[in-house]
This record gives structure tokens, C-alpha cells and sequence, in this order.
């Protein structure tokens, strides 16, 4: 898919590159990106905004991915910015991104990160609890500012994923619970203070969902509270967000459906649920992470050791594993990959990649059907662009692999790996001289 082939030598060429000249000019392991398809899929998010005529925000959240060279792209591509700490918003700053289409995120802010935001003026706070709304009133009353917000509220959805990334249902550390009366509550207290201006609502049911029931839900539960409030309190809102969370295929089990069918079909809903209440349709803002940089990810690894258990499984170890790709042994993630430099050869085995921590969960695949690989082939493994490099670790001390953009045949790296040096930069000394 995207812009991934077989070249003439048999080898998996992403971008115009051969996946092996990566290899060479850059080792392993490494991620690689495959831009032209990030744009692909930013242009037919905002595309279909466009076509259906909603005013819309399509936000990268950028937990997925974050570094200074994707939200360079994510700004070239016109999309707005989801950042949830710190962190990601100083890369967002460090990139130039305009800061008016920046979303701050995060159920636990510090009045640090809150400050921060303000100070660089940024385009929305998502309040996502009580604390949270006192301090942003007490910080702009002091700064004497006016903070755009929106409030997330948790429409007491099950979206059927995995349970760690279930994030709308009633039982949730997120948002102010749209039944109980907590979001009135907050909707009561941001409508009567002079220092925050109310844009709208936000919600994300959860990660990688492959079908529209649950957006179409939480949309229908906010519509019949926004026409409470606009009965008891006058209140319009300007804005809906329905976060992010639309699923990708990593292995050919996952069957989402295509990414312009969640928009069309979320839009549509809106659209008639404003007509119900003869309400004028809000923007619409989404904020997909994964959507936009799961499958454009690869990353390459070298073939080393194999172990091989009679009658039961061969193991075959890679240069990586769970600190450069925690999802397999965090959420039994299943990915597929290839030999990149035989990716023609015929299935010879079935082998099960290993990572080299020490630890018998760092398993990245297992049972995939290979040639029968020996040391020094090409690992790629798919769709590890959407949290991987961004929940990477230097667990048993492995440094971070780089990251590299592909486009039309040129290679670019936009994060250089770790050394042994960045490793210990942190370290202070127990003893002043060691082995001096
Ligand atoms: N908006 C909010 C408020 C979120 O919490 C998230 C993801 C997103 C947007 C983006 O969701 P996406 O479109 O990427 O599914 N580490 C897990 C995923 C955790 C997602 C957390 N929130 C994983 O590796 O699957």
C-alpha cells in the first residue's frame, strides 16, 4: 500500500527507496515514513469536509507521532495540532506551528503546562475537569485573559476496542460525565466566568474502532444535552469535536472501514441531529492520530540469532523489539512484515520474532510465514508509524533507533538514533573519578 513496492531487485522499496540503500546509509533498527501517504490521508480527511460543506478542524494528535519534522508536515498539510503535554508543545512551538490551531489536551495539566498555553496563546484548552477549570479561571484572571475552551464530557460509551484505550465509557479518568450532571455543572461555571469563552464540546470514545456506531451515539447523547443547555442557559455551542480513534488495518484480520465513511457518516448524523433541534451545525473538529501515521510507518530490523524449540516454535531474534515497539507486549498488538531484501522468495517456515530485551513478553510477531530467513536479512515490519517511535524507551539501556521521511525517491532523516553517550547524559556520578 501507499507508495511501498517490490523493486527489480526483489527488495521492499518505500518512497522511491530501496528499503536496503535505508539500511545502509542509516542501520537498523530504524523507522521509516512514507510521507506521500500521510499526505494522502490528511488531504482526504479534509477533502471530505470540504465536499460535504461543515466548517472543520482536522487535528493530528500528536501523541501518535510527535517530532519536530512530522508537525512541520502536519502544518504543510493544513491540519491542526492535538498536543497533551508540555512536551508536545514545545516540538509544536520548536516547529513554528501557528499556534491558534493548537488544541491542549490531558486529564492532569499543571499549572505550568496551563501557563504555557497561555503565554504562547494557543488556539483552544480542552478542560477535562474541575481542578483543571479553577486553575485556567485563576491563571487568566491573573494574566487578566480570556481562555477558549472546549470541555470534554464522557457520553457513557462502550466503543468496542481494547479495554486499556476505552476512554468514553461512564467508569473513566477522562472528562466530566454527561449524565450525572457534571458537565452542566461545568457548562454553569465556564458560562458565568468573565475569563473563559466557551467554544464548544469535545469526546473521544476510544482508539482503533473500525465502525461508526459509537461516534453516531456520543454524537446523539451531546446533541440532547446541547438542547438542554440551550433551553436552560441560551448556550450555543460553536464548536463539536469528536476526537479520534478511527481504526487501522495492521494485519488482514482488521477490517476498518474507510477513513472518508467515519467522516461522511459523522457528518451526516451531526447535520441531522442539528436539524432535529433546529440548531445551526457546529464546526465539527476531529482529531485522528493513528488514521493519519499508522500505516505510513516501517520499521526495518536486522535478522540475528534463532532458537529453535522442537516440534514447537522457532524463534528468530531481532536488533529491536519492545523499546522500539511496546504494543505487541503492552496490548498483544499483531502486526505482519517481510523479508525486505527477499520479499519474492517463497514461504519457507514459520518463525516467531523475538525483540532482545530480557524479558519472554518481547515478542513482536508470532508465527509469521517467512522465507527461511538466516542472520543479516531485513526485517520490515507494517503500519508501525502511530505509537511506536512516540512510546519508545531505552529499556536494558537500548538507545531510541532514528527516524527517516521517504518522498519521491529521496531519504531524509529527521531523528538521529541515540548513542551510548545520550544514554548516560543524565547519569551523575556516585563517586567523582571512575576508573580515572
Ligand atoms: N484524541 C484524544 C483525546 C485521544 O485520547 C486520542 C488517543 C486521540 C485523539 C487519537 O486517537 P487515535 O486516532 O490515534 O486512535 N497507545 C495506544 C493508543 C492510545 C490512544 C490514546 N488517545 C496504542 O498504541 O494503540
Amino acid at each position: 500500500h501507499g507508495t511501498s513496492r517490490v523493486n527489480e531487485k526483489g527488495h521492499l522499496e518505500i518512497g522511491g527507496v530501496d528499503t536496503l540503500d535505508i539500511v545502509k546509509e542509516f542501520g537498523t533498527p530504524v523507522y521509516v515514513y512514507d510521507i506521500a501517504l500521510i499526505r494522502e490521508r490528511a488531504r482526504g480527511y479534509k477533502e471530505t469536509f470540504e465536499r460535504m460543506g461543515v466548517k472543520a478542524q482536522v487535528a493530528y494528535a500528536s501523541k501518535a507521532f510527535s517530532t519536530i519534522a512530522m508537525v512541520q508536515l502536519a502544518e504543510q498539510e493544513g491540519l491542526s495540532l492535538d498536543v497533551v503535554s508540555g512536551g508536545e508543545l514545545y516540538t509544536a512551538i520548536a516547529a513554528e506551528f501557528p499556534v491558534k490551531r493548537i488544541h491542549f489536551h490531558g486529564n492532569n495539566k499543571s499549572r505550568d503546562e496551563l501557563l504555557m498555553a497561555l503565554n504562547h496563546e494557543i488556539g483552544c484548552i480542552v478542560v477535562d475537569n474541575f481542578h483543571e477549570l479553577n486553575m485556567l479561571e485563576e491563571l487568566c484572571r491573573e494574566k487578566k485573559i480570556k481562555a477558549d475552551i472546549l470541555l470534554r464530557v464522557t457520553p457513557g460509551i462502550e466503543a468496542h476496542t481494547h479495554d486499556y484505550i476505552l476512554t468514553g465509557q461512564e467508569d473513566s479518568k477522562f472528562g466530566f460525565d454527561l449524565q450525572n450532571g457534571q458537565a452542566t455543572m461545568a457548562l454553569e461555571q465556564s458560562l458565568k466566568s468573565e475569563y473563559i469563552h466557551l467554544l464548544g464540546v469535545h469526546c473521544h470514545i476510544g482508539s482503533q474502532i473500525f465502525e461508526t456506531t459509537g461516534f453516531l451515539l456520543a454524537a446523539r447523547k451531546i446533541f440532547s444535552k446541547l438542547h438542554e443547555w440551550r433551553e436552560a442557559f441560551q448556550f450555543e455551542a460553536k464548536v463539536l469535536n469528536l476526537g479520534g480513534g478511527f481504526g487501522i488495518r495492521y494485519t488482514k484480520e482488521d477490517q476498518p472501514i474507510p477513513a472518508a465513511k467515519y467522516v461522511e457518516e459523522i457528518i451526516s448524523e451531526v447535520k441531522r441531529q442539528a436539524r432535529h433541534f433546529n440548531m445551526e451545525v457546529p464546526e465539527i473538529w476531529i482529531e485522528p492520530g493513528r488514521s493519519l501515521v499508522g500505516d505510513a510507518g516501517t520499521t526495518l530490523y536486522k535478522t540475528g540469532s534463532r532458537k529453535e524449540v522442537p516440534n514447537v516454535r522457532n524463534y528468530l531474534a531481532v536488533d529491536g523489539g519492545m523499546s522500539d515497539n511496546i504494543r505487541p507486549a503492552l496490548y498483544e498488538a499483531k502486526y505482519e512484515a517481510v523479508l525486505a531484501n527477499r520479499v519474492l522468495e517463497p514461504v519457507e517456515e514459520t518463525v516467531s520474532i523475538a525483540g532482545k530485551c530480557c524479558e519472554s513478553g518481547d515478542m513482536l510477531i508470532w508465527d509469521l510465514p517467512l522465507p527461511k530467513a538466516g542472520q543479516d536479512d531485513i526485517l520490515a515490519v507494517f503500519c508501525t508509524g502511530a505509537y511506536g517511535y512516540s512510546m519508545a524507551n531505552n529499556y536494558n539501556r537500548i538507545p531510541r533507533p532514528p527516524v527517516v521521511f521517504v518522498e519521491n525517491g529521496q531519504a531524509r532523516l529527521v531523528v538521529r538514533r541515540e548513542t551510548f553517550d545520550d544514554l548516560v547524559q543524565f547519569d551523575l556520578p556516585l563517586l567523582e573519578k571512575v576508573n580515572k
